[in-house]
């Protein structure tokens, strides 16, 4: 067996979520391999909405485990939060999570240094979801961080004082007040409820999984775009947000890959600060944002809106080695009567194909336009009853990007989604 990988290939927010809930059926497994709580996936079912942050999206289906892998960093808090909230819908959490002992630990410290340092940076700053986890992956890679599988061992406490010193020291050099005496109280507490998990050696248990011959579905959180090494550095999350990301997140080799589907807006999105080309300062931003209902899962913020950019999607489907294509929110272009995608970009004179080093306001997008479809086409259930824009407008990324659009999501619930 291989692990299929599902992942995000603009700035996140492309409706992950929804696509792992839709195909649990087919895996045993849910694992998420990066990321934390700055994620936020939301999965309607039933005229409910659900948001998932640390937790695989899997957890609503009978009989998936869902693995929060080693690439994870976990807040106790936000964790136990999301337990409470589960467990009050009746969901059997102990029995169907188990969490990675090297996944890293979000301390409440980290959270200060997160809220210091973007404070600190002004109009530079990175918008951050202040959730703790530039710093966390910091001290991961510094190797001064506390992972899950140390509340196991009893000096676990020390370590904890020891780590929270250094970091308050730390905290001395900003301009900073904070006072973390509420939050470490219900830090620890979320460890107790962590500790009522099962804690595996993740990198084994997930190659045993797939040896029984189970299926195990990678969730990735956040964007390729969002990639530290790929994405619009600096303005990025720290993990590494594409594929290559399951294998070091889950201790999967690289050949033990299956499908990788990537995840698009049928418009593009970005929340936070950073560059954006096809961002649209005009009334047909606004009117994407009110319709496609543009506001972050996590933090509320307005999400800023644009056209497709296919310079950027060709970019992240070749990072991530795409073997099938997912068009989320197409029903959101329902009423506009001209779409448009950036083909290329113009910077300095130059017209230009390839996703360059950087991405800043020298870039003018060229764009194609294509004839909207102008009905509604939440209803529609299989590709032929599509109109005949929509599915130039499906073939055209098709060509573009050399992949199959497989999936077609056609609003929020589950049962809107039509699979070719
Ligand atoms: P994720 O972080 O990638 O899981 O995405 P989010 O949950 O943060 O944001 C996606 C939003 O779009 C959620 O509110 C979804 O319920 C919603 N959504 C997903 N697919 C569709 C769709 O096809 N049409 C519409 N209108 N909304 C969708
Ligand atoms: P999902 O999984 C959209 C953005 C933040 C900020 C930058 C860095 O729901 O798609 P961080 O908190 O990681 O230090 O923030 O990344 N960001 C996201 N944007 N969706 C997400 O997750 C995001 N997670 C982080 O807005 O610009
Ligand atoms: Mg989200």
């Amino acid at each position: 067996m291989k692990v299929d990988v599902v992942l995000g290939l603009q700035w996140g927010d492309e409706g992950k979520g929804k696509v792992v809930d839709v195909l649990t059926p087919d895996y045993q497994v849910i694992a998420r391999f990066q990321g934390g709580p700055n994620a936020g996936h939301s999965l309607h079912f039933a005229d409910k909405v659900h948001v998932l942050r640390s937790i695989p999206s899997g957890i609503f289906r009978d009989n998936a485990i869902n693995i929060i892998g080693n690439g994870v960093v976990l807040d106790p808090v936000m964790f136990a939060q999301e337990i409470d909230e589960l467990e009050k819908l009746g969901v059997d959490v102990t029995a169907k999570i188990r969490v990675a002992k090297k996944a890293h630990l979000i301390l409440p410290t980290h959270r200060m240094l997160d809220a210091a340092s973007e404070a600190a940076k002004g109009k530079a700053k990175i918008g951050s979801t202040l959730k703790g986890i530039g710093p966390t992956y910091m001290d991961k890679t510094g190797r001064n961080g506390l992972r899950v599988g140390d509340i196991l061992s009893p000096s676990f406490m020390e370590r904890y004082e020891r780590l929270k010193q250094k970091h308050v020291a730390m905290l001395a050099q900003f301009d900073f007040e904070y006072d973390i005496t509420e939050y470490e109280a219900q830090w620890f507490q979320g460890v107790e409820t962590l500790r009522r998990f099962t804690i595996i050696e993740g990198e084994h248990e997930v190659n045993r999984l797939l040896n029984e011959g189970k299926g195990i579905l990678a969730e990735g959180a956040q964007g390729s775009l969002l990639d530290v090494d790929y994405g619009t550095y600096p303005f990025v999350t720290s993990s590494n947000t594409v594929c290559a990301g399951a294998c070091i997140g889950l201790g999967v080799a690289p050949n033990r890959i299956g499908e990788v589907y990537g995840i698009f807006k049928a418009y593009c999105t970005r929340v936070g600060s950073g560059p954006f080309p096809t961002e649209l300062f005009d009334q047909t931003g606004k009117d994407l944002q009110r319709i496609g209902h543009e506001f972050g899962a996590v933090t509320g913020r307005e999400r800023r809106c644009g056209w497709l950019d296919m310079v950027a999607l060709k970019y992240t489907t070749m990072i991530n080695g795409v073997t099938q294509l997912i068009m989320m929110k197409s029903d959101v272009l329902n009423t506009f009567p001209t779409i448009k995608v950036a083909v290329a970009y113009e910077i300095g004179g130059r017209r230009v194909t390839e996703f360059p080093y950087e991405t800043n306001e020298e870039i003018t997008p060229i764009y194609r336009e294509f004839e909207g479809w102008n009905c509604d086409i939440n209803k529609i259930r299989r590709y032929e009853d599509f109109p005949q824009q929509f599915k130039t407008y499906v073939e055209f990324i098709e060509q573009e990007t050399g992949v199959p659009v497989k999936i077609i999501s056609v609003g929020p619930d589950r049962e809107e989604t039509i699979v070719r």
